[in-house]
């Protein structure tokens, strides 16, 4: 399928709907295949100011594009698909950036055979590493799944997966972002501690996240493999690591990772 045929409305264009509009729009697709909605007129004029594309209103929206992008918060997905859910055409597409919530809760929400594809996607869009996760819901073919890697893979690398582990996606690389930024905030402040000023610690750290994601990325090496580098015996590593393991850092993100997929259960309970 050419891109060009396509039209995609972003139906709630919040933070995630504008990473979504602003990363197609760098891809090259082409503004005047592009619609967003929002609630507050306000916003609605800040999208259009800022990208030059069409805000419409929900129904306008499932008329004219071919592919709706639902951008909504979880809590806000029910009362959104009570207006516009009956009156969507059978042969469009729906692409649910939602956390937590089921094809299936749209599914029951759409008109029977209404293809819905679920993909989770994260805040680096914005500079085009992604990393978003896809998978086909109900009555979705290969070829909703290419066309949703073909709108998400300009943003950043993309992967499908069983819609079964989506919320263990959320949880990982959906949130993820927020925990390497509170490492980062948490080793400046470390920084400070040994007597840094602040914005070199902050570009120490910084640089060195960077360096050491592209490693990782680039090296194909185990991450203990790269660790074990830095980490010479009775050295400066090695004591930081003592301490890291005296409080239960690893047991930390075990635990943290978990409540995130909790919470995206139990978001989507709410929102059903
Ligand atoms: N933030 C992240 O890092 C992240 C990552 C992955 C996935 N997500 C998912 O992305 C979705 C959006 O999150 P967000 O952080 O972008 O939230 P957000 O900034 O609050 O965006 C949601 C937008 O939807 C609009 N909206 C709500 N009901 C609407 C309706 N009936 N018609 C039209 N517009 C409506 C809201 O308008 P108002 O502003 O006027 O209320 C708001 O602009 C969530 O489902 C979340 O789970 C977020």
């Amino acid at each position: 399928m050419a891109k060009s045929v396509h039209t995609v409305a972003v139906i709630g264009a919040g933070k995630i709907g504008e990473l979504v509009l602003s990363g197609l729009l760098r891809s090259g697709w082409p503004a005047d295949r592009l619609l967003a909605t929002a609630r507050r007129p306000e916003r609605a004029e800040e999208l259009a100011s800022r990208y030059g594309i069409r805000v419409v209103d929900n129904h306008t929206a499932v008329e004219t594009a071919e592919v709706l992008a639902v951008a909504v918060k979880p809590q806000d997905a029910a009362t959104l698909l009570e207006e516009i859910g009956p009156k969507v055409p059978t042969d469009k597409l729906v692409i649910s950036l939602c956390a937590g919530l089921p094809t299936g809760f749209f599914a029951r929400r759409l008109p029977e055979g209404t293809p819905v594809v679920r993909v989770m996607t994260n805040t680096p869009a914005l500079v085009d590493e992604a990393m978003t996760a896809i998978s086909a819901g109900v009555h979705a073919t290969g070829e909703h799944l290419a066309l949703a890697e073909e709108m998400f893979t300009p943003l950043g690398v993309t992967i499908r997966v069983p819609e079964s582990q989506q919320d263990a996606v959320t949880a990982l690389s959906g949130s993820g972002p927020a925990y390497f930024y509170l490492l980062v905030e948490a080793m400046v402040d470390a920084g400070i501690l040994l007597g840094l000023p602040r914005q070199v610690a902050h570009e120490l750290i910084v640089q060195t996240a960077i360096g050491s994601a592209v490693m990782l990325r680039d090296s194909g090496e185990h991450p203990v493999k790269l660790r074990e580098a830095v980490t010479s015996p009775a050295g400066t590593t090695i004591s930081a690591i003592r301490e890291l393991e005296r409080h239960s850092v690893r047991a930390a993100l075990l635990a943290a990772l978990e409540a995130a997929r909790d919470r995206a259960r139990e978001l989507a309970a709410q929102s059903d």
